[in-house]
């Protein structure tokens, strides 16, 4: 089973960011919960949706702050998210077709979740925060 908890390796060094993050670890950490406290079906199930949404609101909360401040490698962030989607839907149809257990569910998001966020979001995260910061992206820290 992954180990769904935030740690200092998936900082990006923007706060804003980061909390976002933090937020969908929690709801991750929820789902694992859940399951291994033998919660009702119905309840993992409502968890492992909720991951879900966050996240597909959380990738486009992302692109709209990629937007904002002209991120020069938008394309190719968009692109991963693109990818990252059909992967989860995939997932997520197989989840609901019982043909995968939560667990499997909880390891696809896990994935994504580790490798995006120390890599291209770090990537973004250091473009916000660092020589590229302005006044108008310091508004859209908490974004
Ligand atoms: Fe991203």
């Amino acid at each position: 089973m992954p180990d769904p908890h935030w740690n200092d390796a998936l900082r990006t060094g923007h706060l804003g960011l980061d909390l976002k993050h933090k937020r969908l670890a929690q709801c991750l950490e929820n789902v694992l919960a859940a399951q291994r406290d033998g919660k009702s079906g119905a309840i993992v199930d409502q968890l492992l949706l909720g991951l879900w949404k966050a996240t597909e609101v959380h990738f486009a909360e992302e692109e709209e702050l990629m937007r904002r401040v002209a991120y020069p490698h938008i394309e190719r962030h968009v692109s991963a998210h693109r990818r990252i989607i059909q992967i989860l839907s995939h997932k997520m149809e197989a989840y609901q077709d019982i043909s995968c257990d939560v667990g499997s569910a909880a390891r696809a998001f896990h994935a994504w979740f580790t490798n995006h966020t120390v890599e291209d979001d770090a990537e973004l995260g250091a473009y916000i925060s660092g020589e590229h910061a302005s006044p108008q992206t310091e508004q859209v820290s908490g974004a």
